[in-house]
């Protein structure tokens, strides 16, 4: 699957990152996880689950991707609207790069399998915001997309993260975390 597929299914955010140079480093990443992973034919690749933690109910990676990416940007101008002196200022092209690389270390870390999904061995040896920092790394990301992607979930926790990286976090848990207390029976209906 090339960076030209990609382009269409990161849409609508990958067409809103302005700089030209990183929307085309981001799309060399997922390009170049999908060539070094497991997934041989795309339809597996598309139907990727988004975690083995829990039962994600069909949510693929693709559709969280897309989901922590709107939310994240959602958070920020939910604060960029509504306040009169912001704080800090919110890069939205690192917000938007960072959303959609978050997980991007899924693609090394799940593997297809029978006919399903399993921990591949690279996810064995490490979390997907270690693989995903390694690939984002190679394509010549800037440490702040890196900070997004290597801080946004528990590796992150107590460590310094960029703005981006709080929001970008905060989106992820928002899809994940109803999906565990629904498992659980703790999700009120
Ligand atoms: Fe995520």
């Amino acid at each position: 699957m090339k960076k030209v597929q990609f382009a269409k299914l990161l849409r609508p955010w990958i067409d809103r990152i302005k700089d030209e140079e990183l929307r085309e480093k981001v799309l060399l990443t997922f390009e170049s996880a999908l060539k070094k992973s497991g997934y041989s034919k795309p339809e597996q690749f598309l139907k990727m689950p988004f975690t083995l933690l829990t039962n994600c109910r069909s949510i693929t990676f693709l559709e969280h991707t897309l989901a922590v990416t709107a939310g994240a940007v959602g958070l920020a101008q939910a604060q960029m609207s509504h306040y009169e002196k912001p704080p800090y200022e919110i890069e939205m092209d690192r917000l938007i790069a960072g959303g959609l690389l978050h997980d991007v270390g899924k693609i090394a870390e799940i593997e297809p399998y029978k006919d399903g999904y399993r921990k591949s061995r690279n996810g064995m040896c490490m979390r997907h915001p270690i693989s995903g920092v390694a690939l984002a790394y190679e394509q010549g990301l800037p440490p702040e997309v890196l900070n997004c992607i290597g801080c946004h979930a528990k590796e992150g926790e107590g460590r310094p993260q960029t703005v981006e990286t709080v929001l970008i976090h905060q989106a992820d848990y928002a899809t994940f975390d109803p999906l565990v207390m629904l498992e659980k029976g703790s999700l009120i209906a």
